[in-house]
């Protein structure tokens, strides 16, 4: 049901993109997850918190073989539903947070592959997991938003 859900939204998506102009007004998008719309930030994580190898890409080739022709630190052949929605309003696709020198200008992706709505450490406590979590729930990454937001926003204007 999930997937065709996500089918219908791409669907959705491309005809309203081809059927009229949308708000070309949006200048960036920030965006929150799990595997579903990570753009490279698990790889940097695990890496950096030495579960993976960071000299080689995870996931691994085929992974991006569809679209990117190599691994794009996405859990998927091709394009995930973040990078339609970046297409449809004339953006770049979304670079992750944790990313050393990459440019937010137009936003960032928060999106860590395997993070939980939860708190990490819910899971923890209660013996749930028994293999290495990262701290990239959904806590997390909202936290990580709150520290970068002065340097991804240029004015105060319109904030709460
Ligand atoms: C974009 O912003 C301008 C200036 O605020 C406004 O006049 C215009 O209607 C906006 N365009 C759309 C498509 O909302
Ligand atoms: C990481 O991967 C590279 C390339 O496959 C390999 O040469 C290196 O030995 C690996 N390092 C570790 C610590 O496994
Ligand atoms: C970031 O830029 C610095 C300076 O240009 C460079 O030394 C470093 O290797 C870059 N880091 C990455 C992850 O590309
Ligand atoms: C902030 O403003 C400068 C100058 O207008 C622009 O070059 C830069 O891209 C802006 N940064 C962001 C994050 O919007």
């Amino acid at each position: 049901m999930d997937l065709i859900f996500f089918y219908f939204f791409i669907l959705f998506i491309s005809c309203y993109g081809l059927a009229k102009p949308i708000n070309q007004n949006f200048t960036s998008i920030f965006s929150f997850g799990n595997s579903y719309t990570d753009t490279g930030n698990y790889q940097i994580l695990a890496a950096r918190a030495g579960l993976l190898n960071s000299s080689v890409e995870f996931p691994p080739y085929p992974y991006g073989i569809t679209f990117f022709g190599q691994p794009a630190g996405r859990f998927c052949d091709g394009r995930l539903i973040i990078d339609f929605i970046t297409e449809v309003y004339s953006l770049p696709f979304l670079q992750p947070s944790k990313a050393q020198n990459a440019s937010f200008t137009h936003g960032a992706n928060f999106a860590v592959a395997a993070a939980s709505a939860f708190p990490v450490e819910f899971f923890e406590k209660n013996g749930f997991v028994n293999n290495q979590l990262l701290r990239s729930s959904l806590n997390y990454q909202l936290e990580w938003f709150e520290d970068q937001k002065s340097s991804l926003c240029n004015t105060t204007a319109g904030t709460l």
